[in-house]
């Protein structure tokens, strides 16, 4: 839907890209893939902060009468207060629980060159989790710079700087309940 249906009051969202019923949609076929896959199996969501504050918590309620959930997260920084990924990924925090034997799902807000998901993916995959999966709420294919495997995509990403339902700009925009493209002017310092 577009900004036609729903006024978009603040002045540097240009449009939204996916509205809340959309994101509600694809988390629910985030959940059902997860739920197919690890049927009657323990569950631990891995949620990757902050982009993935809202998806975890969406995603583990809409499997919570699906499987037992357990949540975790852990903290990572690639893009420093820039828009533009430095390559660089450091774990700022790691998850408070072991993933050793568990059913990890990395849940991450999106993938974009691939660099933190292959870092998250080779570190907690050396942790020795019964098996590791990733899940992934927006993709942009087009941008990847490392091939990294992605279990659960929930809905393909525009070529553009997205931002609301946990992604942020220079650490705004993040409380929007839709994902939506800035104004070019929005992003100059
Ligand atoms: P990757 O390492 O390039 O795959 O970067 C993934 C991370 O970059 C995500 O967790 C986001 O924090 C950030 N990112 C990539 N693209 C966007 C975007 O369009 N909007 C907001 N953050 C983004
Ligand atoms: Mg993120």
């Amino acid at each position: 839907m577009s900004e036609m249906l729903r006024p978009v009051t603040i002045p540097s969202i240009a449009s939204v890209v996916f509205d809340e019923a959309t994101i509600a949609a694809a988390v629910g076929r985030l959940a059902a893939g997860i739920a197919r896959d690890l049927a009657g199996e323990p569950v631990l969501l891995v949620g990757v902060l902050k982009g993935a504050l809202f998806l975890t918590a969406d995603l583990a309620r809409a499997l919570s009468s699906e499987l037992e959930i357990g949540i975790d997260f852990l903290v990572v920084s690639s893009y420093g207060n820039e828009n533009r990924s430095s390559g660089e990924v450091r774990m700022l925090k790691d998850t408070s629980s072991s993933v050793e034997g568990k059913n990890v799902v990395i849940v991450e807000d999106i993938v974009d060159n691939g660099l933190t998901l292959a870092y998250l993916q080779r570190v907690l995959g050396g942790r020795k989790p019964a098996s590791l999966r990733t899940c992934v709420l927006l993709d942009k294919p087009y941008r990847r710079q490392v091939d990294v495997p992605v279990d659960y995509v929930g809905l393909q990403a525009p070529d553009a700087f997205i931002v609301g339902y946990g992604l942020d700009y220079q650490e705004k925009y993040r409380q929007l309940p839709y994902l939506a493209r800035l104004h070019d002017w929005a992003f100059e310092a």
